[in-house]
């Protein structure tokens, strides 16, 4: 299962990539508010794109599809390794139906349903972001959906990929491999959570200080 982070914060980008700890970004247009500052935004998809080598997703902020389109084209003309997010909307859709069709990579975000999902991967999808902690966040079970669209895709053979999306905690993270999603997106803290266990630490500060007890050198 491929990991991305979600974030553009370039700095936690390349923690991670350096780590060898992710293939690919997701953004958002929220996560890119919180870094843009006077920086323009294609200039830091540009800088993500050379830290990363995997699929980059830049999210487009037009609500109609001509505008979509024309984003879309644009972001990904900045990177071979950029994904255009598109919203779950008619609009979005059509936005992925014509650039899915031009060869662009796409990723439908905002998905809260296996149906939603069935008509972005008829729509030519790359990439399909069910948002798992928001449907928990509501009531519902959303690690549900990610089995749901698992079954269907492999039922009616679409290779649009599950990318599990708005995972919180590590459990989160282990389910989504469970049900079979093709990649997660996960915060900072969410990755660096999955990386550490209390038992490594404890291992290792008893391994280290039995081996102190020698007085010796390796
Ligand atoms: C995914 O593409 C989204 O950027 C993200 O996973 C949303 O997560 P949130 O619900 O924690 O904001």
């Amino acid at each position: 299962m491929k990991i991305f982070l979600d974030t553009a914060d370039l700095a936690e980008i390349r923690r991670a990539a350096e780590a060898g700890l992710i293939d690919g970004i997701t953004t958002n247009p929220s996560l890119l508010a919180k870094v843009t500052g006077d920086r323009e935004p294609r200039e830091i998809f540009r800088e993500i794109c050379e830290v990363v080598d995997g699929p980059i997703s830049a999210e487009v902020v037009a609500t109609d599809t001509e505008g979509m389109v024309r984003e879309g084209r644009s972001l990904s003309e900045l990177h071979d390794n950029i994904v255009v997010k598109l919203p779950l909307t008619e609009a979005g859709l059509r936005a992925c139906r014509t650039l899915s069709g031009e060869g662009v990579a796409t990723n439908v975000t905002l998905c809260f349903s296996t149906a939603q999902a069935l008509l972005a991967a008829k729509a030519g999808a790359t990439f399909i972001s069910p948002f798992v902690g928001r449907l928990d966040d509501v009531g519902h079970d959303g690690m549900e959906i990610i089995a749901e669209i698992r079954q269907v895709y492999d039922q009616y053979g679409y290779d649009t990929e599950i990318l599990a999306a708005s995972l919180r905690h590590p459990r989160h993270v282990l389910e989504a491999m469970l049900m079979g999603a093709d990649a997660a997106t996960l915060p900072s803290a969410v990755l660096y959570k999955l990386l550490r266990h209390p038992l490594t630490d404890a291992g290792l500060e008893q391994f280290l200080a039995d081996w102190k007890g020698t007085g010796k050198s390796l």
